[in-house]
């Protein structure tokens, strides 16, 4: 079987201080060149793209290549912000100003001076939110609530956004001011199923980095997995290929990642059963299923072999036997610093 392997020293990207962005297509390479360029400036960035595309990673990128680098980052989740606490979060309050204020406390555009702030999922702000938020970007001053006294803040500002603030501008949800505020510099990040030619690098590299938080000996991918990871649309993007390797990683005890080893969610979508269910040949049917009977009793039975072999109607000799067959360890042993294999 041909294996599709590579050292993480020649996985191409961008490497930035805490961080490493995986790419070598051209629309990747591209985003590269763009946040070199940009990182140097004090341009407020919008980073546009849909769920998982990487537009945290990018941010973190733009503040660690800044000449702010050294100063504080600090990030605001809009979207989990309430409208109460709005103001309190963004500028800070003076103790006793409202219910609950027991002490003074910073807002984030005052925790962020001289460094950067992002504001992830701006699109999600209410409209008193941006409201705020326009009167801090033209007046580059904050005043905790319950002060007077506004202080003076000098802060980059990074906001991603997955909903397209277009059409929320359209509906009235998005302030159109704002908008051309924060999009003084914009940066789209591609969908994974545009660039596909990524998908083997990315899947490497982090197969390498789970084989390693999870010390097992993988080394690589079977050319047909590849080849499926590579013809799937990812609907989740790179999270969701993240997600995949490191499941694929933690299940299996394996020197390389196998179709069978790839969730169904892959095969269906092209309206095909997954590898494991496919085919007539009985002896590999039935070892399969052999497989997953043994594998589902030992969790039913939380890896208690007595139990298991109770529920199997086998012998411990006898489950030794198959453990060492399909090659299936104890996940909390696999977990445990590469200990002894339960068989
Ligand atoms: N090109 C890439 N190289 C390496 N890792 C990546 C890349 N793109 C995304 N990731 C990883 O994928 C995951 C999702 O990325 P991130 O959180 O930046 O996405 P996002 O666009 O902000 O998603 P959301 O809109 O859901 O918040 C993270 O673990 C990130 O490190
Ligand atoms: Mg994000």
């Amino acid at each position: 079987m041909a294996k599709h392997s590579g050292k993480l020293e020649n996985i191409k990207g961008l490497t930035f201080n805490g961080g490493f962005i995986v790419g070598q297509s051209e629309k990747l390479r591209r985003i590269f060149q763009l946040i070199e360029m940009v990182a140097k400036t004090e341009a407020t960035v919008l980073v546009e793209g849909e769920t998982g595309t990487g537009k945290e990673l990018v941010a973190n990128a733009i503040h660690y290549k800044s000449l702010r680098s050294k100063n504080p980052f600090y990030r605001v989740n809009c979207a989990a912000i309430s409208e109460t606490l709005l103001g309190s979060e963004f500028f800070g309050h003076l103790k006793g100003s409202f219910t609950g204020a027991w002490e003074d406390k910073k807002g984030v555009f005052e925790l962020a001076n001289t460094g950067s702030l992002l504001l992830d999922e701006i699109g999600n702000l209410s409209l008193l939110g941006q409201a705020k938020l326009l009167r801090v970007l033209q007046e580059r001053e904050v005043a905790p609530v319950g002060g007077t006294k506004p202080i003076k803040i000098d802060v980059r500002v990074i906001v991603t956004t997955n909903i397209f603030l277009g059409d929320a501008i359209k509906k009235r949800e998005f302030r159109e001011d704002l908008f051309y505020r924060l999009k003084v510099f914009s940066l789209t990040m591609p969908p994974l199923r545009e660039i596909k030619e990524d998908v083997p690098i990315i899947a490497e590299y982090f197969m390498k980095k789970y084989a390693q938080k999870y010390k097992k000996n993988i080394s690589g991918f079977s050319k047909e997995a590849i080849d499926c990871l590579s013809q799937y649309d990812w609907p989740g993007n790179v999270r969701e290929l993240t997600n995949i390797v490191e499941r694929a990683v933690v299940m299996e005890d394996l020197d390389i990642i196998q179709l069978p080893h790839l969730p169904a969610e892959l095969f269906s979508a092209k309206g095909r059963d997954h590898p494991a269910e496919e085919g007539f040949n009985l002896k590999s049917r039935l070892k399969l299923l052999e497989r997953q009977l043994i594998v589902k009793s030992l969790n039913k039975a939380h890896w208690k072999k007595k139990a298991a072999c109770e529920l199997l109607g086998i012998d411990q000799r006898n489950l030794n036997y198959f453990l060492k067959k399909h090659h299936i360890t104890d996940p909390i042993t696999r977990l445990s610093k590469r200990g002894p294999k339960i068989a």
